[in-house]
């Protein structure tokens, strides 16, 4: 997609580091932007900030695991816009660091429910009340899902599942759109260590959601594992290296974005043989 001059964006998780960080490229590139968001006040500061660069900018407050609420969204951006070009299903979440690499058995459940339902019915939702209506519209457009490099590596654990359901969901739906010869495509987005709030994600997990996992009972590896993950997304890129390879993206229409990899891609590699040669998986 060549055009974004005067054309509409949607970005869901847009009043805070990649969704905020993307907000400000495509608004710099002429683009209309409808910010979506389940934090209210930061949501408001998105909204001021973002109007500065000239153009249309509609802010929503949105919960992104509730299907009713995106439906709405999607429902406010036609009504304000009439079509929407970009969609950014970016909003994404992580419980405390160390149950990036908990157990399957270990943590609570409702840490799988809350993450699944941001991190992975979020993304289905956005595409289930937008894409149709982009389709029906006939004009160009592209998709982009926010997974993570944790969606293209080994874990038993919520954030890895969920972001791995991610990567799958939108390589069908780029198949899907190309055997359809839709002037939409898409892309996923996997970044590797970004600085931003993401392990404040909590913050936003409403009293409804059950049972918070007890950082303080889990395995001291896991403490230590938490200690040094923390550390290393605070010395890790900046959220607008990722807004860079986004917007990248969609001009080049390529599928996959891997912003901030590193060393990351080794390790997908490795898996991705050991899959080929029928390997077992290698502990961690
Ligand atoms: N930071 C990283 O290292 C990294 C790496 C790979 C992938 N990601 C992914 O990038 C995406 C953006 O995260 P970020 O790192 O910018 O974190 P962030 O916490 O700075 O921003 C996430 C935004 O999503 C919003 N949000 C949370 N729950 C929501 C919900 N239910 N409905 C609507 N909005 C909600 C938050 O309020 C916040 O504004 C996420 O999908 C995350 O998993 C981040």
């Amino acid at each position: 997609m060549q055009e974004l001059e005067g054309r509409v964006a949607v970005i869901t998780g847009a009043a805070s580091g990649i969704g905020l960080a993307t907000a400000h490229r495509l608004a710099a590139e002429g683009m209309h932007v409808v910010l979506a968001d389940i934090e209210d006040g930061p949501l408001a500061e998105a909204e001021t900030a973002v109007a500065a660069h000239g153009r249309r900018v509609l802010a929503v407050r949105t919960d992104v695991s509730s299907e009713a609420a995106v439906n709405a969204l999607a429902d406010a951006a036609f009504a304000a816009f009439g079509n929407v070009h970009v969609l950014f299903n970016n909003a994404g979440v992580a419980a405390t660091a160390a149950t990036l690499r908990s157990r399957a058995w270990e943590g609570s459940l409702a840490d799988w429910d809350w993450t699944m339902g941001v991190n992975f019915n979020g993304v289905l939702y956005g595409v289930r009340a937008f894409v149709p209506r982009m389709l029906e519209r006939g004009e160009d457009g592209h998709i982009v899902n926010t997974a993570s490099m944790a969606g293209l590596l080994t874990g038993a654990n919520p954030y890895n599942v969920s972001k791995h359901a991610v990567v799958c969901l939108t390589e069908g739906i780029y198949k899907d759109l190309r055997e359809l010869g839709a002037k939409l495509s898409a892309s996923v987005v996997c970044p590797g260590l970004i600085n931003t709030r993401i392990l404040e994600a909590e913050r936003n997990r409403g009293d409804g959601s059950g049972e918070h996992t007890d950082v303080s009972v889990l395995r001291a590896d896991l403490q230590r594992f938490a200690a040094g993950f923390e550390s290393a997304l605070r010395s890790g890129w900046a959220p607008d290296v990722v807004a860079g390879t986004v917007l990248d993206g969609i001009r080049e229409d390529r599928f996959y974005l891997f912003p901030a990899q590193d060393f990351i891609l080794e390790q997908v590699a490795a898996r991705m043989n050991g899959i080929i040669e029928q390997r077992n998986p290698a502990p961690r």
